[in-house]
């Protein structure tokens, strides 16, 4: 194969080809000026608007509905109930993989959940549709919810997270903890948080007789447009799906969601496009969330502060009538070193919806509670923290003693912390104020997230003219995916950017695999590079196998592909543009295929993972308690980075979640109704720009030759891990209170205070 001139420089440097260079968004002009089209935006001709009706109660039936109430509104056309909804080809809860999630696609007069679908009104217009659903007016017959991580039978799942065992270990952990002189135990809590992304689902679904054209956002097209087949009993070909952009999904658009699918019922059912948009608190039930999780840690240490036992053990929840179950306690199977590790999960099930994939699952949730205990053994060794950890992290995955594709991580404990100046830490809590008399508290947090990598593919094609089109399924959902594939297709193609017609974002393109576990870049971008390299070879198989190419007899390796012309490597000064080549051979153009294998769970010789040290400084009023987050230094090694401008901007993305994970996120059940009590923006909190401090990243250049050809690890998830635990670390060292439920609220402060 010949070499694509891929720039071997330190990848924060300018350099004149593509990859690397911090290009901003290709999209910015078309997100700013709105023109880019959300699904939501789409309105086909004869329309109508279909609205949910959700159960108000958790758990029970429905015993009325008031349908006619609803018909008799103006501009009602239909009410969709597990009366008259149209017949499917699948039952929606049966379940023949892991990631097939059960729907709720009025079946039934059943209901597992608040805010569960129980009917759809569909209308003219999008007020008549609204007033129909409140029309409903429906009776229940209720029985008691089952709320909180104590409230049913407590089991150990098969399986947890994305099909790990719920147990592991290495060595013997009560041998360990025996031996060692120091001791802690400690249990911490975590709250269920949704998803919330800016962009709630959405759909616009038309039926052409079997052909169904659909907008709706997406995080997995391949994947939505099977579920969807297997529901509505037509292949996968029949079925459009267009998800140009996302206004965020968080893990919550990865499989298409049951409202999704019946706002494609909806349409079926009227003969008409239907389009269906989730109010703010309907988001809180029926498309994923993050579980509650309760973390019991036992760690030990000898003396001088090397770890001798880390336990790690978590109690999470499921539905009572599906499987997801956070993989927190995982979080501890990549960080530390210790000669005996054990780790386990437990579960109980609820009146909830099934949670699901969520930013950082088990990896967000287990660094806060391992971070934090992590700080409390070194305070138990009178130790500082960060010299604790750089006694105790591990250089081989402690689990599977495989190595570390890299030993960055130790430079970015070391940048990161010459940076933020944490030398000038007090090992003492309570230590430090500013002029204003606020405590100040200094954390840091260990950040860790596995290189992930699924099965992608894409296509790409050499027109006569010298310009490229790139075609992959790939999502762009505010991450930049669309600018920083467009980088890698115009490297893989030796070509400028500008040459390249990169086409994203349909379910008619390759297949791009799931934009999910931060892995989409380095998927979406191996497949990418793949096809442009088979043009190429195609290109120079053309070139060197003709005499009257200045290539010829140079070998299809002995060429170089760059600025759309292939140079012999042995000697530069020769060389041919692609149209040249093209037009001399009397072809219109050529069509290579490229493809990324999945990593997950393949044995490898390497563990694979990115790694970062965030440091957090935090200011606290003695007197009220208020809580800021003031500075915020993270530094992250995530192998090649593709756009610097665009990565940073994810790894902020991922602190600031940080912040919120530790200091405002939460969804709080009502524990009578099992009713999520603040199911919308101004009382469910996420940071506002007042909570944000100063931040920064730094991007600590690694080469990683292991994870996969270009070198790509994923940088979307890790921002969140070390954050969460740092800023949680530095609340402790300004007050010298340790909050062991998250958020880190207030009056939860001045509890643990008294
Ligand atoms: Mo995700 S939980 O969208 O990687």
């Amino acid at each position: 194969m010949p070499e694509i001139a891929l720039t071997q420089a330190p990848a924060h440097i300018r350099h004149g080809s593509n990859i690397g260079q911090p290009l901003t968004r290709r999209d910015g002009v078309l997100k700013v000026t709105g023109t880019a089209r959300y699904a939501a935006d789409n309105h086909p001709p004869g329309m109508l608007y279909a609205v949910l009706a959700v159960s108000s109660i958790a758990r029970g039936r429905v015993a009325f509905l008031d349908v006619a109430a609803a018909k008799a509104h103006a501009g009602v056309v239909e009410v969709m109930t597990p009366a008259n909804k149209p017949a499917l080809a699948q039952d929606p809860d049966e379940k023949s993989n892991p990631f097939m999630f059960r729907l709720d696609l009025l079946q039934n007069d059943r209901v597992r959940y608040a805010n569960q679908p129980i009917a759809v009104v569909i209308a003219a217009t999008l007020e008549a549709a609204t007033e129909g659903a409140t029309l409903l007016s429906p009776r229940y017959e209720t029985e008691p919810a089952r709320v909180g991580l104590d409230a049913n039978e407590t089991f150990v799942p098969a399986v947890v997270g994305p099909g790990h065992p719920p147990a592991a270990h290495r060595g013997d952990i009560e041998t360990g903890l025996a031996a060692a002189s120091k001791r802690i135990e400690a249990t911490y809590e975590t709250a269920p948080q949704y998803h919330n992304a800016m962009e709630p689902h959405a759909i616009v679904a038309t039926w052409d007789g079997d052909t169904l054209s659909i907008d709706t956002p997406s995080q997995g097209l391949a994947m939505a447009q099977g579920r969807i087949a297997g529901l509505f009993g037509i292949a996968p070909g029949k079925i459009h799906i267009r998800s140009p952009f996302l206004g965020g999904g968080f893990g919550s658009k990865g499989m298409i969601s049951g409202p999704q699918v019946l706002g494609i019922m909806a349409a079926r059912m009227v003969g008409k496009p239907v389009k269906l948009v989730l109010r703010r608190e309907q988001m809180f039930g029926p498309v994923g969330h993050r579980a509650p999780t309760r973390q019991i840690l036992r760690i030990g240490a000898d003396n001088d502060g090397t770890l001798k036992a880390l336990d790690h053990r978590t109690k999470t929840a499921s539905s009572s009538f599906d499987d997801f179950f956070e993989p927190a306690s995982d979080a501890s199977h990549t960080l530390y070193a210790s000669s005996a590790i054990a780790t386990s999960h437990e579960a109980v099930r609820l009146d909830t919806g099934t949670p699901l994939f969520m930013r950082a699952p088990g990896e967000a949730t287990g660094s806060i509670a391992l971070e934090s205990a992590i700080d409390e053994m070194a305070q138990a060794c009178g130790m500082d923290p960060l010299a604790f950890r750089l006694k105790n992290y591990a250089e081989v995955e402690p689990i599977s003693g495989k190595p570390f594709s890299s030993k960055a991580l130790r430079e970015c404990y070391s940048q990161g912390a010459e940076r933020f100046g944490w030398e000038r830490r007090s090992l003492a809590p309570r230590q430090m104020r500013d002029h204003n008399g606020l405590l100040v508290g200094w954390g840091v947090g260990t950040a860790t997230f596995p290189a992930l990598m699924f099965e992608g593919h894409a296509k790409a094609v050499l027109r006569q003219d010298g310009s490229g089109v790139v075609e992959i399924g790939a999502h762009e959902m505010g991450q930049g995916a669309r600018t920083a594939l467009d980088q890698i297709a115009a490297d893989s193609l030796g070509l400028d950017i500008d040459q390249v017609d990169f086409r994203s974002g349909s379910s008619d393109l390759p297949d791009a695999g799931i934009a999910g576990g931060s892995a989409h870049t380095a998927t979406a971008g191996v497949a990418i590079n793949n096809a442009g390299a088979d043009v190429i070879a195609k290109l120079a198989d053309l070139a060197t196998n003709d005499s009257r190419s200045p290539l010829f007899g140079a070998g299809n390796a002995g060429v170089i592909a760059r600025g759309g012309r292939l140079f012999r490597r042995d000697d530069e000064r020769r060389s041919e543009g692609y149209s040249d080549i093209l037009g001399r051979s009397g072809l219109a153009e050529i069509e290579g295929q490229g493809a990324s294998v999945a990593n997950m769970g393949a044995p490898s010789t390497y563990a694979m993972h990115a790694h970062g040290a965030v440091f957090a400084e935090v200011k606290v009023d003695p007197d009220l308690g208020q809580m800021r987050v003031t500075r915020l230094v993270g530094a992250f090694a995530a192998g090649r980075i593709i756009n610097p401008r665009l990565a940073r901007s994810q790894l902020y993305g991922g602190m600031i979640w940080g912040i919120s994970f530790a200091l405002h996120e939460q969804a709080v059940m009502d524990a009578r109704s099992g009713r999520p009590m603040n199911p919308n923006l101004a009382e469910y909190h996420i940071p506002v720009n007042a909570d944000v401090p100063s931040l920064e990243a730094i991007m600590v250049e690694e080469h990683d030759p292991h994870v996969n050809a270009l070198g790509i690890k994923g940088v979307g998830e890790i921002g969140i891990t070390g954050t969460a635990g740092a800023v949680a670390n530095a609340v402790w060292h300004a007050t010298g209170v340790r909050v062991r439920k998250f958020p880190i609220t207030l009056d939860r402060l001045i509890e643990a205070q008294a």
